[in-house]
């Protein structure tokens, strides 16, 4: 992004292996374990405020997932991007608790046979919940491995029907001056908006994220619900999303309106083509010291590669 860059991180950043594995295991025990309060399969349970904790499930298994070795929770809610909190990478965990999650609505319009406005607690039941572990690649070149919560984006979508007028989905965030002290400031427009082709919107990888460890998502990785887009950059993953619109012009994200050079409309992970101030060739996975190679398509080519035949994909960056 504009600001940070990977040679901020700092050692105290970086997990030592014994622990990560240690809490790893943990977490995931707890967050696995039979006889847990289940959000998503009780009803009232899921009317409360999101918290640590509080079991989503229960979980499918998705065969989308990759058996890269996972981030540990730490890593994951601590090293954040929600300028609505701050620009910092800690910021968030430290200012997000403000926000409250319940109630929470998305309205879905625009181009559409049957404008609807649901409840979170109507999104956590319109299709079972799955487990995914996805490789996050950040524009700014580190990446994690994270085991989402979610459901497929297109089982939202198809609640409201789109017209086939509509090309491009649009995602609004919530922006709320009084919990969100980012939001007073100028480093973007407010609020985030970010947008997807409709085939990408509906590609089967594209997640809706409730969760994540088997847990509701804490408010810095946008509680109660946010994009996950794994073969493009991190900043198309909007969070705490209020609002969806199907249109016929493409959208245009606070980030190409801020930097439009530097954040194209399709940001694609994308090795080949670099930011105009870093390279975009190698990435620095968090809790690791050596750089890997970054894959075209963040390694989703064989799924994705297709959606953009014939595009020159230096041009629509
Ligand atoms: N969504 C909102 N509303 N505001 C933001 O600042 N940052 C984006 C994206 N979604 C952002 C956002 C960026 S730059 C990244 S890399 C990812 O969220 C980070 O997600 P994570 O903090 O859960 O890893």
């Amino acid at each position: 992004m504009l600001i940070k860059r990977p040679a901020d991180i700092v050692p105290s950043d970086i997990t030592p292996r014994a622990l990560f594995d240690t809490r790893r295991d943990f977490i995931r025990a707890a967050g696995l374990g039979a006889g847990a309060a289940l959000l998503g399969g009780l009803p009232g349970v899921a009317d409360a405020q999101g918290k640590r904790g509080d079991k989503l499930g229960p979980l499918v298994k998705s065969p989308f997932s990759t058996d890269e070795k996972l981030n540990d929770y730490e890593d994951i809610t601590s090293y954040c991007n929600f300028y609505e909190f701050g620009t910092d990478k800690s910021d968030p965990s430290k200012n997000a608790h403000r926000m409250s999650t319940r109630p929470w609505t998305v309205s879905i319009e625009g181009l559409v046979q049957k404008p609807r406005t649901l409840g979170i607690e109507e999104v956590l039941k319109l299709a079972p919940l799955e487990e995914r572990i996805y490789r996050l690649r950040c524009v700014e070149a580190w990446s994690m491995v994270v085991p989402w919560v979610g459901l497929p984006l297109s089982v939202l979508l198809r609640q409201v029907e789109p017209l086939g007028s509509a090309k491009y989905v649009e995602f609004t965030t919530l922006a709320d001056p009084k919990t969100m002290p980012g939001v007073r400031s100028a480093v973007l427009e407010w609020p985030y908006v970010e947008g997807l082709r409709l085939d990408e919107a509906m590609h089967p990888l594209t997640l809706m994220a409730v969760g994540l460890y088997g847990e509701v998502l804490p408010n810095q990785n946008g509680a109660p619900m946010r994009l996950v887009v794994p073969w493009k950059y991190g900043f198309k993953s909007a969070k705490s999303i209020v609002k969806i619109r199907f249109t016929d012009k493409e959208p245009l994200s606070a980030w190409s309106r801020a930097a439009g050079r530097e954040y194209g409309f399709y940001s694609n992970v994308n090795p080949d083509v670099d930011h105009p101030r870093w390279s975009q060739g190698r990435e620095r996975r968090i809790g690791e010291f050596s750089k890997r190679k970054t894959l075209m398509f963040n390694g989703y080519g064989d799924q994705v590669a297709s959606l953009y035949t014939g595009m020159d994909l230096r041009k629509y960056y």
